[in-house]
């Protein structure tokens, strides 16, 4: 996966909350991922942890006053923010959330906000009651209105006793989130939609008949879409996955209800990704009662489900539509002809069986079948590495598409 943080100026501010330790953590991740960060830390901050932590971990003199004797505090405010391609206000307390979105500047931190212009991520961190206060609330709303990017705090136990809305969300999000404000916007003003999962057909209204997919190839190629910049419909089936953050879900159960979805959808699409394994056949009827095993035998008579894949082939106009292949054996033989016969630009292919490699795992090794013909081997990689080498092949279709 491409490291969007490497090189980049970061400025992190670090208020007075007890979640400042945090603050230690996400820096040093920040550094492991080769940021170059530099930390400017308000009075009350100090009293939580001190200077030398932060100088220590970043390698880089501190600003904790407009007035550094070590070097020319009110000029650096300006240089730092001049030079920073992002900043991140974690933990963020009430006193100063409420200076910055009236605009007073009476320390360092403030002041250097003032005349910040690149991204700015605001992780707010305080006592739920605070949180929530009316006034609290408006300055949120005020500094969102303003262009600040907004990490909600996450829930749990507070270190006031307490419990509710407040944490400082964990180093690794607030990583996260930077690496997506940094990433590069390639799929902007493209609208991606992707179906994933199994599908789910009733045989009464206690039972079903389904496979092993997990979701995870096609929620990783949502997530990377939308982190890429792209407008993202997710028709899934049921996973025990959280939504990829910014992309509109749309739930279904039954091969047929994840046929209608995509028909609906299909049309305003630039891209189309089936990654769902579509249960291929469902029960000619569902029993309205739970069936009783009254006999030794059971014969359950299924009917072919409709082909969403190679129905889209045939609809598609000016669109890039890959799809997927799970084979046990003769992997190129069979992703071959499925490219053909479904009129894909590009399938995705992998062996099932290896436990490294397909449903449920965290991996995926994966090769990648064009319509000229040509194919790819990927090596086994994270199936959110494989998620952004399939969007960036999808990429040079749609520049030779024009
Ligand atoms: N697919 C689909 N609708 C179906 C079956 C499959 O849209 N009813 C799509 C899948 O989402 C995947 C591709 O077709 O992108 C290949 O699915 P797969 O199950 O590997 O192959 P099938 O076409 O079903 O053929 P077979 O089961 O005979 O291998």
């Amino acid at each position: 996966m491409t490291n969007n943080l490497k090189e980049k100026n970061i400025v992190l501010c670090v208020c007075g909350g007890i979640a400042a330790y945090k603050s230690a953590a996400l820096l040093r991740l920040l550094i492991k991922a080769e940021a170059k960060v530099r930390v400017i830390m308000t009075q009350n901050a100090k009293a939580f942890v001190g200077p030398l932590t932060f100088e220590a971990l970043s390698g880089q003199p501190v600003c904790t006053s407009l007035f550094d004797d070590r070097e020319e505090g009110a000029i650096r405010h300006i240089e730092w923010a001049n030079q920073a391609d992002a900043v991140v206000i974690a933990p963020a307390t009430a006193n100063v959330i409420g200076k910055l979105a009236n605009g007073i500047a009476d320390d360092a931190l403030t002041t250097f906000m003032l005349a910040v212009t690149c991204p700015k991520i605001l992780c707010p961190s305080m006592n739920t009651i605070m949180y929530e206060n009316r006034a609290m609330q408006r300055n949120l709303d005020i500094l969102e209105a303003d262009g600040y990017k907004l990490l909600a705090p996450g829930e749990g136990e507070l270190a006031c006793g307490t419990y509710g809305a407040g944490r400082l969300p964990e180093p690794a999000d607030i990583a996260d989130r930077l690496a997506h404000t940094l990433s590069p916007k390639d799929f902007k003003g493209k609208q991606i939609l992707i179906t994933a999962g199994p599908t789910l057909e009733p045989l009464d209204p206690v039972r079903f008949i389904s496979n092993h997919s997990s979701g995870k190839m096609g929620y990783a190629i949502a997530g990377a879409g939308e982190y890429r910049g792209a407008e993202v419909i997710l028709i899934s089936g049921p996973t025990a996955l959280p939504s990829p953050a910014g992309v509109r879900k749309i739930d279904v159960k039954t091969a047929r209800e994840m046929a209608d979805a995509v028909f609906e959808h299909m049309d305003k699409a630039h891209i189309i990704i089936k990654v769902a394994a579509v249960a291929d056949y469902r029960p000619h009827e569902t029993a309205v009662q739970k069936i009783k095993k009254n006999t030794d035998d059971m014969i359950v008579s299924m009917k072919k489900n409709i082909d969403i894949l190679k129905e889209a082939g045939q609809r598609k106009k000016n669109q890039i539509l890959v799809g997927f292949a799970a084979e046990t054996q003769d992997l190129d033989k069979n992703a071959q002809k499925k490219l053909r016969e479904k009129n894909l630009d590009m399938i995705a292919g992998n062996l099932v069986g290896d436990p490294s490699s397909g449903f449920g795992t965290d991996t995926n090794k994966v090769t990648l079948y064009f319509s000229d013909g040509s194919k790819e081997e990927l090596q086994l990689m994270e199936k959110k590495s494989v998620a952004d080498i399939l969007l960036d092949r999808i990429l040079k279709m749609v520049a030779e598409n024009g």
